[in-house]
């Protein structure tokens, strides 16, 4: 059909995290992150003429209403709809399903917010008859994510993207992400990420309210500067291979982000015990191997195991030998880097 605009969009996993908003939906501090392969939201949007009556939007979620979602997005394109004046003007018909499950430590809304905000940017092109250049239109298009979800501000690109006023960058910005433009060396270019499954049950706390934490947080300061600071390091070691650097950082973010949480009023503890004894299984296969091996965490209980594809089977018998046992069902999900959104129709 002519009005049927189709974006697969990824997820994303932070290696510098964004914990702490201010203004609308602006960060703290800069953050830095992977986009992922295989876990993307597909979201297909059918638009046509607005009549009197007619329901503004129509959403279907993997086929099936879904109201409390639907409100969600409801809301966000009324709030867009002022860079988006098309908005005003037509009905939506939007259906959207994942790759990969729910709660499984994959933030759907990065994937999610960042493909609607694509088929929106696309719609208004599509509306005005004219490309905008593509700069500008992923451009728009991270603003527009980031109001959703700021995370999906960065799944607008692939391989790593930062979002954030970032030292020594001219071009970074609060508002948007920008692709991460360094020389990167080829140990991170196809980087691997198995999700381990420690727990699955629904989040104790939702980023908004995660996020709110670091309001008067005793440590709040000491965090922003602290991303800051890894944010500088982390940038050179993906250009230089330095993979000891690397890991140091990303599990520095990992850890920090749950002792923020640990340490805040009120306070959660999202890791789980095999959590715990995973991460002590993963640095002593570290220090007996010396393989370039790390792992991180985004607000949940779920290990991000993050390695060079070379390394692929020995980390796989790793994981079948030693971490298994730990897993919720022995599952895992098998990710890596990825090259960025896909226009499908
Ligand atoms: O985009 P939000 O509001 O869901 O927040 C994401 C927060 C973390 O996933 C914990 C970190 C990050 O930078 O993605």
């Amino acid at each position: 059909m002519k009005n049927t605009i189709i974006w697969e969009s990824p997820s994303n996993i932070a290696l510098i995290k964004y914990w702490g908003k201010t203004g609308i939906q602006l960060p703290c501090n800069p953050s830095l992150s992977m986009s992922l392969k295989h876990s993307v939201s597909r979201f297909e949007l059918t638009y046509s003429p607005i009549k009197g009556g007619d329901k503004k939007l129509i959403y279907l979620f993997e086929g099936k209403e879904n109201k409390a979602f639907e409100a969600k997005l409801s809301k966000f394109i009324d709030s867009v709809s002022n860079d988006l004046p098309c908005l005003t003007k037509y009905q939506l018909k939007i259906s959207s399903s994942n790759t990969f499950p729910h709660s499984a430590g994959i933030a759907s809304s990065a994937s999610a917010m960042s493909a609607l905000a694509l088929c929106l940017c696309s719609m208004q092109e599509a509306i005005d008859e004219m490309e905008m250049p593509r700069d500008f239109f992923l451009q728009k298009a991270s603003r527009i994510a980031r109001l959703g979800s700021g995370s999906a501000s960065r799944s607008v690109f692939g391989a790593y993207a930062i979002w954030g006023e970032t030292e020594g960058l001219s071009n970074s910005s609060n508002d948007f992400a920008i692709p991460f433009k360094g020389n990167i060396h080829p140990i991170f270019k196809d980087l691997q990420d198995t999700i381990l499954m420690m727990d699955s049950s629904p989040k104790k706390v939702s980023s908004t309210a995660g996020h709110a934490l670091m309001k008067n947080h005793p440590y709040a300061d000491a965090r922003f500067q602290q991303a800051r600071l890894n944010m500088s390091e982390l940038m050179p070691a993906l250009e230089q291979g330095d993979f000891d650097k690397f890991s140091s950082i990303v599990e520095n973010e990992a850890l920090s982000l749950h002792g923020l949480m640990m340490s805040s009023n009120p306070s959660y503890t999202l890791l789980k015990p095999n959590t715990l004894i995973a991460i002590e299984r993963i640095k002593d296969f570290k220090d007996k191997t010396q393989l370039p091996i790390t792992f991180t965490l985004d607000a949940g209980p779920n290990l991000h195991l993050l390695y060079p594809k070379e390394n692929e089977n020995v980390v796989q018998n790793f994981i079948e030998q030693e971490l298994i046992e730990l897993l919720e069902d022995g599952k895992y999900i098998q990710d890596g880097m990825g090259d960025g959104p896909q226009r499908i129709r």
